[in-house]
C-alpha cells in the first residue's frame, strides 16, 4: 500500500536556536524562520473569500459611477472608502442577498472557479440576488473541499504512522533466515561467561520491550557509544515470539565488545496462571476501550488541528501486548531490583549511569514531570489530556491541571514496586473503566498508569528526557535537544518511517549501522 501525502499541510518539527546562548559553531541556519504552512492555508482561504467581494464591490462602483463621473477611476478612490447613499444601499442589498442565499438554489449549475463566475455574470447579466446565490454556493463548496482535504490529509498521515515499512519487514525476515542457517546467529546470548551479570546488582540494568529490531539496535548502540563505562551495562530485551529469532540473530551477530545483551521471547516465560489471566484481561479491557473510542469517532475528530490526540490514541501501539506489559515489569524481571526502562523510539545521547544511582527517595518510578520549558509547563501533557474529567469518577479523584509524567525513559525501583499494590490498582481501575462504560480515559498505556502510580513518582531533571519529537507541532530549541540525555520520538512520526521529520531523524540515523550487510540488503536508507 502506498500513501501519497501532500507536504503542504504538514508542519515540520522546528528546531530553533535561541538567540543569546548560541555557540559559534552551531549551524544557526537551521533556526527555522520559514512561514509555517499552517498559516499559509488560512491566508489563502481568506484571500479566496475576500478577493471576489473586493472585485464585485469595485465592479459595481465602476458601473454606478460610469454615468456620474467623467473618469470612473477618479470616483472609485473616493467612493470606495467613503460610500454614498447609493453604494450603502447596494451594500445592504448585497448583504441581504448573501444572507438569504442558500446553496440549494443553484445546484443545477455549479460554478467551480472565480473565472467561471465572472464569465457567467457578464454573459447572462444576472441581478444581484442571482450573483449572491452563485457566489455563496461557490464559496461554500470551496470551503467544504478544503475541509475534507484537510481531514483526509490528517487521516493519511496517521495511517502512514501505523504501517510497518517494507524495509523493516525485510530486515526481520533476513535475520530470521540467518538464525536458521548460521550457528553464530544462534549462539548463546549472553555468552556463558557473562550469564552471572544478568542478575548482578552491581551492574546497570536496562530494559527494552520491543518487536522492532532496528529500533532496539539504535537504543543499544547509542547507549553504549555514549557511555563512559559500557562494560557496566546489561541490556534485557524482551520481545514477542515472532520477533525472537531475528532479534536474537541481530545481537548474536553484531556482538558488542563490552556490554552484555540478553534477548528473551515472551514464550520463554513460565508465568503462573494468575499472571496469565491478568495479562489477558488487561489486554482485553484496553482493546475494548480502544474500540469504544473508535466507534465513537465522528467527523470533527478528524479535524486537522483539534482532536489529533484521538487519532494518535487509536494507533495500533495502544493494542500491542509488549506496550502494555510494562505494568508487569516486576514479573518480567524477578531477579532485578532497579532498572532503567527505555522505549524503543529513543536515542541515548549522554552517559546515563548516574541516573541509575539516583535516589528515588522511596518512590517507585523516576520520571520527568515538568518540561524543559519551565516549572509547571507541560503543554499537552496535563491530566485532562488523558483522563475524561467529564466523568464524576475522574473529576472527584484527580486534578485536571496536574502535569502528567513522561513514560519511556524511567528508573524503576522494582523492589519498592513489589511492596506496593501498583499493578493491582492498575487492574482495579481497568475493571472500573469496564464497569463504567469505558469512557474514563483515552486509549493508551499512560492514563491508567498515571492513576496506578499516583504518589509513587519521583520527579527527575527535565534534561534527562526530552520527548515529543514525533509530533507535528513540537518546537524544541537546538541546545535543549543537544543537552538532553535521552531524546524520545514519541508521537506518530517515528524516525524509521517515511513521515519521520528529517530535522530530527538525522540524530537517530547516526546510530543505524548502514554498513551492515542486512541493512544494506533491505535498502534501509539514511
Ligand atoms: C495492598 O492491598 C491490600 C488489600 O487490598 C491491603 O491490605 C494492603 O494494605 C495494601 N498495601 C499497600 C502497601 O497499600
Ligand atoms: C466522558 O464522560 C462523560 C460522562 O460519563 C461521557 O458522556 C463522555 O462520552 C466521555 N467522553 C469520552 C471522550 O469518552
Amino acid at each position: 500500500m502506498k500513501f501519497y501525502i501532500s507536504t503542504t499541510g504538514i508542519k515540520r518539527v522546528t528546531i530553533s536556536s535561541s538567540g543569546s546562548a548560541v555557540k559559534g559553531s552551531l549551524p544557526t541556519a537551521t533556526a527555522s524562520r520559514r512561514i509555517p504552512s499552517r498559516t499559509v492555508l488560512p491566508v489563502v482561504l481568506v484571500l479566496g473569500i475576500a478577493l471576489p467581494f473586493l472585485f464585485v464591490r469595485i465592479a459595481f462602483l465602476v458601473l454606478e459611477s460610469a454615468a456620474a463621473c467623467s473618469s470612473p477611476l477618479d470616483c472609485i478612490g473616493w467612493r470606495f472608502f467613503t460610500g454614498d447613499d447609493a453604494s450603502m444601499k447596494l451594500r445592504e442589498e448585497l448583504t441581504g442577498a448573501l444572507v438569504e442565499a442558500t446553496t440549494g438554489n443553484v445546484n443545477e449549475e455549479q460554478i467551480e472557479s472565480f473565472n467561471e463566475l465572472v464569465k457567467d455574470m457578464t454573459s447572462k447579466g444576472h441581478d444581484i440576488k442571482a450573483f449572491a446565490f452563485k457566489t455563496k454556493a461557490m464559496l461554500l463548496r470551496m470551503e467544504h473541499k478544503v475541509q475534507s482535504a484537510r481531514q483526509r490529509e490528517s487521516i493519511f498521515w496517521h495511517l502512514a504512522s501505523h504501517g510497518v515499512p517494507k524495509s523493516l519487514h525485510c530486515l526481520c525476515l533476513k535475520l530470521a533466515e540467518e538464525y536458521a542457517v548460521n550457528s553464530m546467529a544462534r549462539s548463546l546470548l549472553p555468552p556463558p561467561e557473562y550469564v552471572s551479570r544478568l542478575a548482578d546488582p552491581s551492574f546497570l540494568h536496562l530494559v527494552l520491550l520491543t518487536d522492532n529490531v532496528l529500533a532496539a539496535s539504535v537504543v543499544v548502540s547509542s547507549t553504549i557509544q555514549n557511555s563512559a563505562n559500557p562494560g557496566k551495562l546489561v541490556f534485557h530485551i524482551v520481545t514477542d515470539k515472532k520477533t525472537y529469532t531475528p532479534m536474537h540473530a541481530w545481537f548474536a551477530i553484531n556482538s558488542l565488545k563490552s556490554a552484555v545483551v540478553e534477548v528473551k521471547g515472551l514464550h520463554q516465560y513460565d508465568w503462573s496462571q494468575e499472571v496469565n489471566v491478568g495479562v489477558k484481561q488487561m489486554l482485553e479491557i484496553h482493546r475494548l476501550i480502544w474500540k469504544h473510542n473508535y466507534n465513537n469517532l465522528n467527523d470533527e475528530d478528524f479535524e486537522y488541528k483539534g482532536h489529533k490526540r484521538y487519532l494518535e490514541a487509536l494507533s495500533p501501539s495502544s493494542l500491542s501486548l509488549l506496550n502494555h506489559l510494562r505494568i508487569y515489569i516486576p514479573e518480567l524481571f524477578p531477579d532485578l531490583n532497579k532498572i532503567l526502562f527505555l522505549d524503543d523510539d529513543i536515542v541515548v545521547q549522554h552517559d546515563i549511569a548516574s541516573l541509575l544511582e539516583l535516589d528515588l527517595k522511596g518512590k517507585v518510578v523516576g520520571a520527568v514531570v515538568n518540561s524543559w520549558c519551565g516549572d509547571g509547563c507541560c503543554p499537552g501533557r496535563k491530566y485532562r489530556d488523558y483522563l475524561n474529567f467529564s466523568h464524576p469518577i475522574i473529576s472527584s479523584n484527580f486534578d485536571h491541571d496536574r502535569c502528567a509524567w513522561l513514560y519511556g525513559m524511567n528508573i524503576f525501583d522494582i523492589e519498592a514496586w513489589r511492596r506496593t499494590n501498583i499493578t493491582a490498582t492498575y487492574h482495579q481501575w481497568l475493571e472500573l473503566s469496564l464497569k463504567s462504560g469505558l469512557a474514563l480515559w483515552h486509549p493508551g498505556v499512560l492514563p491508567p498508569s498515571l492513576i496506578a502510580f499516583e504518589g509513587h513518582v519521583h520527579p527527575i531533571d527535565p534534561s534527562w528526557h526530552v520527548a515529543g519529537l514525533g509530533y507535528q507541532s513540537t518546537e524544541i530549541h537546538r541546545e535543549i535537544l543537544e543537552d538532553a540525555a535521552v531524546i524520545h520520538f514519541s508521537g506518530p512520526a517515528k524516525p524509521w518511517l517515511e513521515i519521520g521529520f528529517p530535522e530530527v531523524r538525522s540524530i537517530w540515523n547516526k546510530y543505524v549501522s548502514f554498513s551492515n550487510k542486512f541493512i544494506r540488503e533491505c535498502r534501509l536508507m539514511g
